[in-house]
């Protein structure tokens, strides 16, 4: 289901993201975000539809490409300053490194230092307001990190809520691997509810969103790195809880 953005809006988000990256108008930027849309109403609701239905829904092409290319050099960026670090399972302090379980390194994200990926947070609350709308859920935050899995690596079968903490409702991956093949692997399998099992392949700029409390599923073995910025919707914002329940 590719993704279909209002063609009127495209000129004043690219503008949005022009004045967002040259880091210049800040003041602007704050007080435009809230005033435009990335999708129109009817196109959230076959979306979320979907996500009601199946659990899961996957779009392509699902960011505005400026934004798609912004997030991908920011990708890039931190993955040359070496700025991240191996990925753990559970949180706070049940926090371990299971390199059994998974392989991938991790860049947790922060909407107000990070002003490249911003607009992506401004995407992502749209997502929120639309789902709490649609769905009666009560979003009221998010947290995300860009992810590494680098060739040899994987992420068995899991479910993105924790025991100790389940305020992840809604997981959100968006992939960044350009010039994917079918040699590469590292799909994202799924495991519907309903017994059916299904395959994504992390090409770029596919979007896959899926409920975090029943969905389980698990990265098969990469042979190439693979790229995704990944995060979830949460019930209640992590800043209610110790920082570092961000470093799952
Ligand atoms: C995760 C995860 C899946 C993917 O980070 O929890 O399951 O396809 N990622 O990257
Ligand atoms: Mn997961």
């Amino acid at each position: 289901m590719p993704a279909r953005y209002d063609r009127a809006n495209i000129k004043a988000w690219n503008e949005l993201t022009k004045i967002t990256r040259t880091e210049k108008n800040m003041d602007r930027a704050v007080i435009f975000a809230p005033l435009m849309e990335y999708y129109s109403d009817e196109q959230w609701l076959a979306w979320i539809d979907r996500l009601a239905n199946e659990d899961y829904v996957v779009i392509d092409e699902f960011l505005p490409e400026p934004l798609y290319d912004a997030v991908r050099k920011f990708f890039l960026e931190h993955l040359e300053m070496e700025d991240f670090s191996r990925a753990g399972i559970g949180s706070s302090a049940n926090r371990i490194i299971a390199t059994s379980v998974r392989g991938d390194y991790v860049y947790w994200l922060d909407r107000k230092r990070d002003l490249p990926v911003q607009p992506f947070f401004n995407l992502s609350d749209e997502l929120i307001v639309k789902l709490n709308r649609y769905c009666f859920l009560s979003l009221s935050g998010a947290e995300f990190h860009l992810a590494h899995y680098p060739a040899g690596s994987f992420y068995h079968r899991h479910l993105d809520q924790f025991r100790e903490r389940s305020n992840r409702m809604i997981s959100v991956i968006i992939y960044l691997n350009e010039n994917w093949t079918k040699d590469d692997a590292g799909e994202l399998r799924m495991y519907c509810t309903n017994g059916e099992e299904r395959l994504v392949e992390p090409v770029a700029n596919r979007c896959v969103i899926f409920r975090s409390d029943v969905l389980e599923h698990e990265v098969l073995l990469t042979h190439a790195s693979r790229y995704s910025l990944t995060g979830w919707l949460l019930y209640q914002p992590s800043s209610l809880y110790h920082f570092s329940d961000h470093l799952i």
